[in-house]
């Protein structure tokens, strides 16, 4: 069994080791073993791997990357519904510890995936489109009852395609940033009824209020944060809200750099890993979206690339290459005796 860790916080490809168990653990009661067959590298994955305090206060002295990915269901522990035998194909999430062959994870977390949806597709139906849903929560909260305008940044990334995507659907205003001419061409092939700005261009700000139509953004949803915060912030209409929910960029903004108080902004933060908050019922909704997704629109899953878990520094290097489309996979050989490939 082959397992991707890290004993202390830092950059990936100092920090991240592959460490070699002769087997994988046992589940407990209401637990599952997943035999993983594919998982991503979410950026998410990666800042936890720079920031994560490790080790964790209990349990074993090193931290294993990943929260998503499917697999086959190994074996199961006592008080495990019927329908996880052995054999089942399964997507988990959150499940920490994915970047590894095998990961131990409560039942209630393992989801059935149904035949007609591809393994890559199932290893990525999880994460970024319960992301979508807990963006437009937060969304329509904002906007309460306004069509926008809403402005996002990164919208060539695999959750603004998502939230491109969704736009569409629902007639809401979206604006769409990129940072390279090249990004913001391919955007707009995407989704040309909607407008798209390259923040390369000097006069980036002014072509987004000309987009407005002379009212500001209602709602600023941002994955890049850092320096360009301040900017955000300036696009907004008084009253206006900020969404956090990544940190791609670099440098920092202080609060206080902010017009928080005289325009009555609100700024606020959104983290899909907060999704087991939200009641069994309302999962199991929420879980039924992301099926339906995988089902009729699988290419807004898009794969960037597969590389072997033992390829992990490879696969962490393409994740961050400029211009990738998609999310990039760790993928591991199905079980000699399983007769079957994993995609
Ligand atoms: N809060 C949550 O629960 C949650 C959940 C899922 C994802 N996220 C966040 O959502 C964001 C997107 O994730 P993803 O999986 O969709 O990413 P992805 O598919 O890997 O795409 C990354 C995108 O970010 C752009 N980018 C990278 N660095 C940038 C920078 N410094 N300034 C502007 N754009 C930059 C890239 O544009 P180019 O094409 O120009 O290279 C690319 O389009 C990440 O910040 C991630 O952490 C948050």
């Amino acid at each position: 069994m082959r397992t991707v860790t890290h004993t202390a916080p830092g950059e990936p490809e100092d920090v991240l080791t592959l460490r070699e168990d002769s087997s994988p653990p046992r589940p407990g009661t209401g637990q599952v073993l997943v035999r993983l067959l594919v998982r991503p590298v979410h950026p998410g994955d990666l800042a936890l791997v720079r920031h994560a305090p490790t080790p964790p206060e209990q349990g074993p002295e090193f931290r294993v990357p990943g929260v998503e990915g499917m697999g086959i269901v190994e074996s199961v522990g006592p008080e495990v519904r019927p329908d996880l035998r052995p054999g089942r194909r399964v997507a988990v999430f959150p499940a920490p510890g994915t970047w590894s062959d095998f990961v131990v994870v409560p039942a209630d977390l393992a989801v059935p995936v149904p035949d007609g949806v591809a393994d890559e597709t199932a290893a990525l139906m999880l994460v970024n489109p319960l992301t979508l849903l807990t963006l437009y929560r937060a969304l329509e909260d904002a906007l309460r009852g306004h069509k926008g305008p809403v402005l996002q940044t990164a919208a060539g990334s695999s959750v603004g395609r998502l939230l491109g995507a969704a736009a569409v659907r629902h007639g809401l205003r979206l604006i769409n940033l990129e940072r390279s001419t090249a990004g913001a061409e391919r955007t707009r092939r995407r989704y040309p009824t909607q407008p798209v700005v390259s923040t390369s261009e000097d006069d980036w700000r002014e072509q987004v209020r000309r987009h407005c139509g002379g009212e500001g953004v209602r709602v600023v949803l941002d994955s890049v944060g850092g320096a360009m915060t301040q900017d955000l912030a300036a696009l907004l209409a008084d009253g206006g809200t900020l969404i956090s929910y990544g940190q791609l960029g670099s440098g920092t903004t202080p609060l206080e750099a902010l017009p928080l108080v005289g325009r009555e902004l609100t700024v606020r933060g959104v983290s899909v890993l907060r999704w087991t908050d939200r009641t069994p019922k309302e999962r199991a909704q929420d879980v039924a979206f992301a099926l339906d997704l995988a089902r009729t629109t699988p290419d807004l899953l898009e794969v960037a690339a597969r590389y072997d878990l033992a390829d992990f520094k490879a696969a962490v290097e393409h994740a961050r290459r400029p211009s990738k489309s998609g999310t990039v996979l760790l993928t591991s050989p199905p079980a000699a005796d399983s007769g079957r490939g994993a995609a």
